[in-house]
């Protein structure tokens, strides 16, 4: 088993003081099986001995809340006010779970991070290369981003076949402009994985991509 690698020297963002855990984030567009494989890679961490926290954006605190709120009403707000209330459930997020853990060494994966806002707030407009520095200024940078690839007719196949209440995020020329955002990002800490494969095939590829990019030991 070789040493793991180091964790990301650089992007502590304003929150954390010392940085010895690991940040996963995953991202894609809706649809694209993310929940399903935090689960997944949450588990096979923590059978390998990691202390995880698995968790999301938008989070289940008072941001987070009115935020899924709106979108249940099938309402966005302005451009402007809809990247606030993603900013502000982030500071929370981050203030409250993600830096202690960090501190404290654990392994932290999160369902969507900063580059949902860089892609889904860029695609209502918003500079999205100011948005990603931004979000790498004042957010702890992640270890690695797994971004979840698949065309916006699937994923909102997908989201459609579940039934979820999900309108507003749902309009398809919006989703075509989140993925030109998506695919354009170009961070050395984005790792893309097709997410057209089926549920056990993507666990595999993940598994096998957070091996070979972060070295955490107890993969096979
Ligand atoms: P999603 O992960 O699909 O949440 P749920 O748990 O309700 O399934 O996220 C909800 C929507 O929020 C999704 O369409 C993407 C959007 N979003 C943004 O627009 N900006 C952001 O910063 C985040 C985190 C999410």
């Amino acid at each position: 088993m070789r040493e793991p690698a180091p964790p990301c020297p650089r992007g502590h963002g304003t929150y954390v003081k010392s940085r010895s855990g690991r940040l996963l984030a995953f991202e894609g567009l809706d649809g694209c099986g993310k929940t399903t494989q935090v689960e997944r890679l949450a588990a096979r961490l923590s059978a390998a001995g990691h202390d995880v926290l698995a968790t999301r954006e938008p989070t289940d605190g008072e941001w987070g809340r009115r935020i899924r709120a709106r979108t249940l009403e099938g309402e966005r707000a302005e451009p402007a006010e809809e990247l606030r209330w993603f900013l502000e459930d982030r500071r929370e997020h981050v203030a409250r779970e993600i830096a202690p853990a960090l501190e404290a060494g654990r392994v932290v994966l999160t369902d969507r991070y900063t580059l949902s806002t860089v892609a889904y707030q860029g695609a209502r407009g918003i500079d999205w290369r100011t948005l990603l520095a931004e979000a790498e200024a004042e957010f702890p940078v992640p270890d690695l981003v797994v971004l979840l690839e698949l065309e916006p007719a699937t994923g909102m196949q997908r989201v459609r076949a579940r039934g979820g209440p999900r309108e507003a995020f749902e309009d398809r020329e919006n989703l075509e402009r989140v993925a030109e955002i998506f695919r354009a990002i170009a961070a050395d800490y984005v790792a893309r994985i097709p997410g057209s494969g089926s549920t056990d095939a993507v666990e595999v590829a993940i598994a096998a991509c957070v091996d070979q990019r972060l070295g955490l030991p107890g993969f096979p």
